[in-house]
């Protein structure tokens, strides 16, 4: 093991919530990437996450807070905050102190998610997670969902990517074509193969994409054409929620199509509590003993390294550059 490398949170977009989660007026206090935070809804729509403590006498905005306009009010003294962690109401001061503000993190809302950016360095987001242009149409159904809070570290979620062996001796599945590919911030695997399940046997391809280090999306064609999300963020260093959505292609009728959902999901869920079962007590081996048959993990773990790298700080080179 060497767990130096992959100490602390990475870098990029991570699922906070399901948007149906956060109804509207909405208040949630959440708990991510070792720190207490609040997600709210404004009155107008906008789901907006800030850290969790009033500056003022330390009240946590997401046990008690309400929504006032586009701001959240703290349950202690009514201080409001907007989106931006700018305090903009204290009801019983004539001056706002200037240090009465708390951090506001990145948000999106995104195919029916709110997405939260991590920087290691507090930087802007450098990439954004795509629009599924299918979610939303009349010929898909809205998300089945589900999630898990399970004692891992990120990585071993992400090893699975280009873990092409355990796919017989985990999943039940087997495969007849395996591709895998790097660029940037995506990794992606290409799949033929054929699924065992009760009622037989599911010819099926897929192409799974990571979308930075926390969000995969899973495009699959078989016998229900269907899209996966799944999502992992970081609690602490050893404890993540891991959430999973699915959305189907109506085939013929919408009531039939729902009817298989139910099924379809609990199928997904028997997979991944495999995998659970695995990832909640093994050790990351680093080198691992790799044999010819096993998939590029070299490659993939050498792409997820690069979200636990700090910006490189700024050479003389680029001060020179920066003050001509
Ligand atoms: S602690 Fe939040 S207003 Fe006083
Ligand atoms: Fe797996």
């Amino acid at each position: 093991m060497r767990d130096a490398e992959l100490s602390g949170y990475p870098t990029g977009w991570f699922v906070a919530c399901f948007s149906s989660d956060l109804p509207p007026r909405g208040v949630k206090p959440l708990q991510y990437f070792g720190q207490h935070l609040v997600a709210f809804r404004g009155e107008d729509g906008q789901a907006r996450i800030l850290d969790a403590f009033c500056p003022h006498l330390g009240a946590h905005l997401g046990h008690g807070g309400t929504v006032v306009g586009d701001t959240v009010r703290c349950p202690f003294h009514a201080w409001q905050f907007d989106g931006g962690g700018r305090c903009t109401v204290i009801p019983y001061a004539q001056k706002i102190p200037p240090r009465a503000t708390v951090r506001p993190w990145p948000v999106r809302e995104i195919n029916g998610v709110v997405l939260i950016h991590h920087d290691r360095a507090g930087n802007e987001p450098r990439f954004e997670v795509p629009v599924i242009p299918e979610y939303g149409s009349d010929e898909w159904l809205p998300w089945s969902t589900t999630s898990y809070r399970v004692k891992t570290h990120p990585r071993e979620i992400v090893d699975n990517l280009a873990d092409r062996a355990h796919f017989s001796s985990v999943h039940r599945t087997e495969i007849d074509e395996f591709s895998f590919g790097v660029e940037g911030h995506l990794a992606w695997q290409k799949v033929k193969g054929r699924a065992s399940f009760p009622g037989g046997v599911d010819a099926f391809s897929s192409t799974t994409t990571y979308h930075g280090p926390g969000y995969l999306l899973m495009r699959m064609d078989g016998l229900l054409q269907n899209y996966m999300l799944v999502a992992h963020t970081p609690i602490d260093e050893g404890t993540l929620d891991l959430r999973l959505a699915v959305t189907l292609k109506i085939v013929g009728n919408r009531a039939r199509t729902e009817g298989y959902v139910a099924g379809y999901l609990s199928n997904l869920k028997a997979g991944f509590e495999d995998d659970l079962r695995i990832w909640e007590h093994k050790t990351y081996m680093d080198p691992p003993a790799l044999c010819d048959g096993d998939g590029p993990i070299g490659r993939l773990r050498r792409w997820y390294r690069q979200f636990y790298a700090s910006p490189a700080p700024a050479t003389e080179e680029d001060a020179a550059r920066a003050a001509e």
